[in-house]
């Protein structure tokens, strides 16, 4: 339901004379001189307004392998796939150190889902200044393509993605088909399969680099990192509307040595209203911070998945969304390992959640070592959460095993949380309890009104190191007994 309270009226006409003078500045602005642009929006870089980059970045002993001198046209029209496999296969036979494939500026470049597959000869960098983007939705999908994935990198060892160009996923389409949640008649879910592609896949790579880009729009995850080792994702900035069902921005699996530093992650926007304005940071802020009661349908910021450890996430922005999650993890009885995973010196804006440990009844193995801290919650649902009873059906089942969550640290976590849900939750397993959370320097007060519930805990037994608001007295002490004696959660 689409209500806009009292309390809302007032950023709204702030918003609304905010956009018209924007929008009058901007056209007194294009009646001077067509060339000059507006970069309030850092991230604004359409790819025919950067500024070309300088064709010898890397050493000399770098080749160069332009995708239009493999046929290439870049007209967002033509089926491009052939000349990518070309240029890809030239570089990766390339004895150079460092082999680059020149997506250029100003040109956009329709291509295929394509498993680009290693190993090299020498080092790749894929450099996207341009525009890359999909087939236009299921319509236009060859038959015979995987309709999970787009672009797959498979078995390679040391490539860098990066440039100023945009990685567009069109996702719209997909997120649109009636076997998508609520999407069938009557706001219905009609069941079967409902495939749609991730947009960035690694699979079984290593020393791998993702730098610069703009991803948004994926049908599906932006970036899927699976089998993966030393992985370092920096500045980069991915967004999709809030209408866009399961686009995680970046998940990992079974991925180890991973750094995402300095990116902004947006996959929850309200999208009807940012196609107006789609470039204005500012704007962005102001309208975000006002929809803030819409609860989001965008995913996770970053999800973590089975078998990750020493994952560092550090200065990101993630929001609207779901903000950041180990898990879900234990599907189906699975055994999950996490661990040595840290989360610091960032921002989640209006989210449903902050930090969430997520996992199924039923699962084994443990989640363990992982520290929060020094993190901005701004107007978040749930800003701390750990929620055993992950259920997507209501047809679950509580199970005597459990995936032990232990050595949980939550410090310096500060900022506001809707009241619609209690700011603290650590919602433990019956079996097996979650041990050693620890917490402090925590300060979240409501948004707006009065805390209306109580910090939640569930056998969940830890400390708190200094005092925090709200007070939590619902940890127990000590580690109970039981969890030091279970097999089921050794990793
Ligand atoms: C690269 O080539 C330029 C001129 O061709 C030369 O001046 C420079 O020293 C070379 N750099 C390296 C690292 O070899
Ligand atoms: C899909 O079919 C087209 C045309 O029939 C063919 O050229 C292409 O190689 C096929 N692709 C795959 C992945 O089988
Ligand atoms: C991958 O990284 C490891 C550790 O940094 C390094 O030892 C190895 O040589 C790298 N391999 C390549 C192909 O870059
Ligand atoms: C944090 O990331 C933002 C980009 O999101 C960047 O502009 C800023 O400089 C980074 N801050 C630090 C301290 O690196
Ligand atoms: C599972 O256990 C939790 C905690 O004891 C309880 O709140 C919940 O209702 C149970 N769910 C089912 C389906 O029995
Ligand atoms: C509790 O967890 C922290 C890390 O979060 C770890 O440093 C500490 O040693 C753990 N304490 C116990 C008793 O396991
Ligand atoms: C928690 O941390 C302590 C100290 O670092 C370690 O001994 C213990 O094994 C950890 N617990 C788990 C379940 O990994």
């Amino acid at each position: 339901m689409f209500r806009v309270k009292h309390s809302h009226i007032l950023p709204l006409v702030f918003c609304i004379i905010f956009l018209t003078l924007f929008l009058l500045v901007q056209a007194r602005g294009h009646s001077h001189t067509e060339h000059k642009h507006s970069h309030s929006h850092k991230y604004s870089k359409t790819p025919k307004h950067a500024p070309p980059s300088p064709p010898h970045d890397y050493n000399n002993a770098s080749c160069i392998f332009d995708v239009r001198n493999f046929g290439a046209l870049g007209d967002g029209k033509t089926d491009e796939t052939e000349s990518f496999k070309m240029a890809w296969d030239t570089a990766c036979q390339s004895e150079s150190s460092v082999n680059v494939i020149l997506v250029p500026q100003g040109f956009s470049f329709l291509i295929q889902s394509t498993i680009f597959t290693g190993p090299c000869q020498g080092g790749l960098v894929l450099k996207v200044d341009g525009t890359l983007m999909p087939p236009d939705g299921p319509e236009y999908w060859p038959k015979n393509n995987s309709r999970h994935q787009w672009l797959v990198f498979y078995r390679i060892n040391g490539m860098s993605l990066e440039g100023g160009g945009l990685i567009d996923g069109r996702g719209e389409k997909w997120w649109d088909l009636p076997c998508k949640p609520h999407k069938g008649p009557h706001g219905t879910t009609p069941p079967g399969p409902c495939d749609s592609p991730i947009a960035l896949r690694f699979f079984m790579s290593s020393n791998l680099t993702v730098r610069g880009l703009w991803i948004k729009d994926s049908p599906q995850f932006h970036f899927r990192f699976d089998g993966c080792r030393n992985v370092h994702i920096e500045s980069i900035y991915i967004t999709a509307p809030k209408q866009s069902p399961n686009t995680d921005g970046i998940h990992i699996e079974n991925t180890n040595d991973v750094k995402i530093y300095n990116s902004v992650i947006s996959n929850g926007y309200a999208r009807k209203i940012l196609l107006i304005i789609p470039h204005v940071r500012l704007l962005h802020q102001c309208i975000i911070n006002l929809f803030a009661e819409l609860s989001s349908i965008g995913d996770d910021c970053v999800s973590i998945g089975s078998g990750c450890y020493d994952v560092d996430i550090k200065n990101i922005t993630c929001g609207p969304g779901h903000g950041i999650s180990i898990g879900s993890l234990g599907n189906h009885n699975s055994r999950a390992c996490v661990s040595n995973i840290m989360v610091r010196d960032s921002l989640i804006k209006v989210s449903d959640n902050g930090v969430r440990i997520k996992t199924w009844q039923g699962g084994s193995g443990s989640v363990s070592g992982v520290t929060f801290s020094n993190i901005h919650m701004v107007s978040v649902r749930n800003p701390i959460i750990i929620d055993q009873f992950y259920c997507l059906t209501n047809e679950c089942t509580n199970k005597t095993s459990a995936v032990h969550v232990s050595n949980i640290s939550y410090t310096d976590i500060k900022g506001t949380y809707d009241i619609r849900s209690s700011p603290m939750r650590f919602a433990c397993s019956d079996s097996v309890p979650c041990t050693n959370l620890t917490l402090s320097d925590i300060e979240l007060l409501p948004e707006k009104g009065y805390m209306v519930d109580d910090p939640f805990c569930w056998n969940a037994y830890g400390d708190l190191e200094t005092l925090t608001i709200p007070p939590v007295s619902c940890l127990l002490k000590g580690t109970p007994q039981s969890v030091l004696e279970h097999d089921i959660t050794r990793c």
